[in-house]
């Protein structure tokens, strides 16, 4: 067993993808601030700090209302750009070498924030780390599940002629009482139109939201899924399948899915022969980005250095890259865990 300041250490080095991360929820209090001072906007906190303060909730919704009232700063092509580069300066130090971003067009499009500004700001960031320090990207639109499925049709309209910058949609926002099926057509049409599939499943909502994902959605990967555990046969289903769980772990702390980090059933997953993933969701709310994730299970749950290289690898293979690009990062696991 390595001592905690080793796994720290081995940890900060370690090359990672990461796959579940809002771009929005990555806008940290100082750049809200920011923000809102040069678009002219009130925002109801006068510091940082009673912004940091009202970080209080132990809930999905709660954090949600929280998270669409602090995207209200955003409103230029620049502010969209100066959020994805702080998120990638941040992940640079984080050893992350390939990110996979959700953005949510509609929080932004039912502002009167065009899509395209959305867009163009958040690409022009992750061309811009990809030239200046090679961390390479895919963008993943997600559809606000507690709207309407005509509305996520509708984005999905406007998302078509910019495919070449999209590699897959997403399913996010309160999932209870929003199950997968709502959204059938409109993915059928998106895996049509050339998309990748994946869906929030199994963070709040039950076993059979997986079900669902899996069958009706066609995902290629679930993001959070952590209570397929109460399902035998949907274990054996995503084992054999070999279908990407993109786990947080703070996430699901803070969101009161497991009470404490050493409650967290991460461990279990891997155990079963799951492809689980970690992840930092929404790293400005949650308390971390992607190494404090990794931290806090490889001392909460005890993971050993071979449990971290595997959650690595994970990482990687479950990444929606090309095969010579996976090989090429995982050749890069494999260098810096035998030098280390
Ligand atoms: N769950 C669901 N929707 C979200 C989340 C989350 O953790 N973060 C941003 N939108
Ligand atoms: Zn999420």
């Amino acid at each position: 067993m390595l001592r905690v300041s080793d796994l720290r250490a081995f940890i900060a080095g370690l090359p990672k993808a990461e796959l579940h991360i809002h771009i929005e929820g990555s806008l940290e209090p100082e750049l809200m601030f920011e923000l809102a001072g040069r678009n002219g906007i009130e925002l109801p906190y006068d510091s940082v700090e009673a912004i940091r303060a009202a970080y209080e909730f132990s809930n999905l919704q709660d954090f949600l209302d929280i998270y669409y009232a602090g995207a209200g700063v955003l409103q230029t092509e620049q502010d969209f750009h100066d959020m994805t580069w702080a998120y990638l300066l941040r992940a640079r130090e984080d050893a992350v070498r390939h990110t996979e971003l959700f953005f949510d067009p509609q929080t932004h499009t039912d502002r009167g924030i065009a899509f395209e500004v959305a867009l163009a700001g958040i690409d022009s960031a992750l061309q811009r780390a990809k030239t200046e320090f090679g961390i390479t990207s895919r963008l993943i639109l997600c559809f606000l599940r507690h709207l309407s499925a005509e509305a996520a049709m509708a984005t999905l309209e406007q998302a078509l002629p910019h495919r070449e910058k999209i590699v897959a949609v997403g399913l996010d926002s309160s999932e209870l009482g929003h199950p997968p099926e709502k959204f059938q057509a409109v993915f059928d049409r998106a895996r049509a139109e050339g998309f990748l599939t994946v869906a929030h499943a199994g963070e709040e909502g039950p076993p059979d939201y997986i079900w669902q994902a899996l069958d009706l959605l066609k995902v290629e990967r679930i993001d959070h899924g952590v209570r397929c555990m109460e399902d035998d046969a949907l274990v054996e289903r995503l084992v054999a399948a070999g279908t990407p769980l993109t786990v947080c772990p703070l996430s699901n702390v803070k969101l009161r899915v497991f009470d404490t980090i050493e409650d967290h059933n991460l461990a279990h997953l891997l155990a079963r022969g799951l492809k689980a993933t970690v992840n930092s969701d929404d790293p400005s709310y949650f308390g971390g980005y992607l190494n404090r994730n990794f931290e806090a299970v490889a001392e909460g749950l005890d993971l050993d250095r071979d449990a971290l290289i595997t959650l690595a690898k994970n990482s990687f293979e479950a990444a929606f890259l090309p095969a010579a690009m996976k090989a090429a990062y995982l050749a890069e696991v494999d260098a810096y865990a035998a030098e280390d």
